[in-house]
């Protein structure tokens, strides 16, 4: 049930649920006292439907927002992340969230501070989405310490985590949309 660091892919199919429309509502609050206070509701198209994104750190915290976020909008998506059990809640939440949208998420196990891993997740979205046209890097996160207790040893550490986990992504993603 921990970590799995190993990459591979894992299709969420999750069906059978409610859905509505992709759209984002924005509430318009008139200042006038004389106005009736009735909020109006616009529909802002983001243009965003049926985009292909992938989304590194999309089974938690920022990047599984973004994973909702963009399915709202009609996207559809790709998660990753090192522990299976983390994907599969994650793909679960969505698919509570929202619905039949969800149900083609792509989730991807791998360590992306690890070169090849990451080349490998890369390439399990491309062959899950049909490709990339947007990516969010949001995986990973480095200790806070106080400055004194710094070592390099530390620093280098803390890069391989939240600097080269995205190095790693962007590296092989950007050869494949300059193609
Ligand atoms: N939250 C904030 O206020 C804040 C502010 C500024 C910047 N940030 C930055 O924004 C990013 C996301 O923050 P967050 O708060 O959403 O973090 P979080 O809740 O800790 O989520 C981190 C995500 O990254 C995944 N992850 C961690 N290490 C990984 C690795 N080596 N390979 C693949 N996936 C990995 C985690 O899943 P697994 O554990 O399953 O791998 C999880 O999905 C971080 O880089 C953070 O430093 C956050």
């Amino acid at each position: 049930m921990g970590t799995n660091r190993r990459a591979m892919m894992t299709p969420c199919r999750l069906t059978g649920i409610a859905t509505g429309p992709p759209h984002m509502g924005i509430r318009h609050l008139s200042n006038d006292a004389r106005a009736p206070r009735q909020p109006k509701h616009t529909i802002m198209d983001l243009e965003l439907g049926n985009q292909r994104v992938l989304i590194t750190g999309g089974s938690r915290g920022i990047g599984l927002a973004c994973a909702a976020g963009f399915l709202r909008e009609g996207a559809r998506v790709a998660i990753v992340s090192r522990s299976a059990e983390n994907l599969a809640k994650a793909c679960a939440k969505l698919a509570e969230g929202q619905g039949e949208f969800a149900k083609d998420v792509v989730a991807v196990s791998a360590d992306l501070t690890n070169i090849a891993e990451a080349a490998r997740a890369v390439e399990e979205a491309v062959a899950g989405l049909g490709g990339i046209d947007i990516l969010v890097t949001s995986a990973g996160a480095a200790k806070r310490r106080p400055p004194d207790e710094l070592t390099p040893q530390l620093w280098q550490e803390a890069m391989t985590a939240k600097y080269f986990s995205y190095i790693n992504v962007i590296d092989p993603v950007v050869k494949r949309m300059a193609q």
